[in-house]
């Protein structure tokens, strides 16, 4: 006997409605005395809050520096403790919220898969998360399904302990907390010119299946004059969802499989894997897409300013001989993570004015 039975799939009378309405109708259900709770969607970051979580972000970064700055950042949520439940693997967003959970003096919990939960015994997914609310004050949420992050925090915010849920990526339809990340390091990158207004994007790979390129389109709603270069092997074009929202935005996207046309043009290149794990059967999967790989050669190519990104974890999309070059921004990029993270966990519980008071 292995123990494992199937797991109890529970049915919530208006889930189905909720979940069909517009975004927009949705996003006050996940914030609460008018500041966000939940953290689902990238649609629910404006540019004032990312200008503000940028800035808390570059806060934690300078104190972080210091002892003293670590014991003051360490004494802002030692009262507060944690839970990350990540049932799909992960490197760099489970570490980074974990540090971050650190750096503020949180307690952690965790979970990293279902197999010694009472999932075994057949417990539901939500019961899972209600049961963890219990014992903490917030849970970061990594699931393979679409929406899981969303349901669970719409059951929670209907019970009498509601605690906020951070989505640290939902099956292949968003990781919000990354675009949080990635915004920081493009304005990180392009602060001595100007920031992210008025830049050219590069996305490229497999921009259908990828859960980061999603995210970061939704958040460019919020910068002045960015156009979009969606870069891309027929199969793996970016899905029409995202190109009506930026239509409806007037945000410019331009589609092409013709990668190193491209590179001159633009200020940002974000590189991305093919999600193998999200295989639907037409592609070749063995397939590596060597055009869609940057090389050591594409530096001459690509302007002095061009920063080069990824959300890693990379498989062939950047050579390691592109490391070294000051470019590169995608290993400051996943230590971004931490900050912004920080920030974002600071403001979820309202100390992040006990930061800002610290540049006064
Ligand atoms: N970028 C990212 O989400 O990486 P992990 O899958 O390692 O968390």
């Amino acid at each position: 006997m292995n123990g494992s039975v199937e797991q109890t799939r529970q049915t919530y009378q208006g889930w189905d409605e909720f979940y069909n309405k517009d975004i927009d109708e949705k996003l006050d259900f996940f914030k609460l005395n008018g500041r966000l709770f939940d953290v689902i969607f990238a649609q629910q970051f404006d540019r004032p809050f990312m200008d503000y979580l940028c800035k808390i972000a570059d806060m934690i970064r300078l104190l972080a520096q210091t002892k003293m700055g670590q014991e003051k950042l360490r004494h802002l949520l030692p009262h507060k403790r944690a839970m990350l439940y990540f049932v799909q693997p992960s490197t760099r967003t489970f570490l980074s919220f974990q540090n971050a959970c650190y750096i503020l003096g949180l307690s952690v919990s965790e979970s990293r898969g279902t197999s010694t939960s009472s999932e075994v015994k057949g417990e539901s997914s939500e019961d899972t998360i209600r049961t963890f609310a219990s014992y903490v004050d917030l849970i970061i949420a990594r699931h393979p399904e679409a929406g899981f992050a969303e349901k669970t925090a719409w059951v929670l915010n209907q019970t009498d302990r509601p605690v906020p849920i951070l989505n640290g990526g939902s099956g292949p339809d968003q990781h919000p907390t990354q675009a949080l990340l990635d915004i920081y390091t493009l304005e990180r990158s392009f602060q001595h010119i100007g920031g992210l207004d008025g830049k050219k994007i590069a996305m490229v790979g497999d921009l259908k299946r990828g859960r980061t390129v999603r995210s970061l389109s939704y958040l460019m709603k919020n910068y002045n004059d960015v156009s979009l270069y969606f870069v891309s092997p027929d199969i793996f074009r970016m899905k029409d969802d995202i190109k009506k929202f930026l239509k409806k935005r007037d945000i410019p996207y331009y589609e092409t499989d013709d990668f190193e046309s491209v590179m001159p043009l633009v200020d940002a290149i974000y590189m991305t894997r093919i999600q193998k794990e999200y295989s639907d059967g037409p592609s070749n999967e063995a397939d590596t897409y060597p055009e869609f790989h940057f090389k050591k050669e594409h530096l001459s190519i690509i302007q002095p300013h061009c920063t080069i990104m990824h959300p890693l974890p990379r498989r062939y999309e950047i050579e390691v001989e592109v490391d070294n070059d000051p470019r590169a921004a995608y290993w400051q990029q996943e230590r971004n993570g931490m900050w912004i993270r920080a920030a974002l966990i600071a403001y979820i519980f309202g100390v992040e004015s006990e930061i800002l008071s610290e540049f006064s």
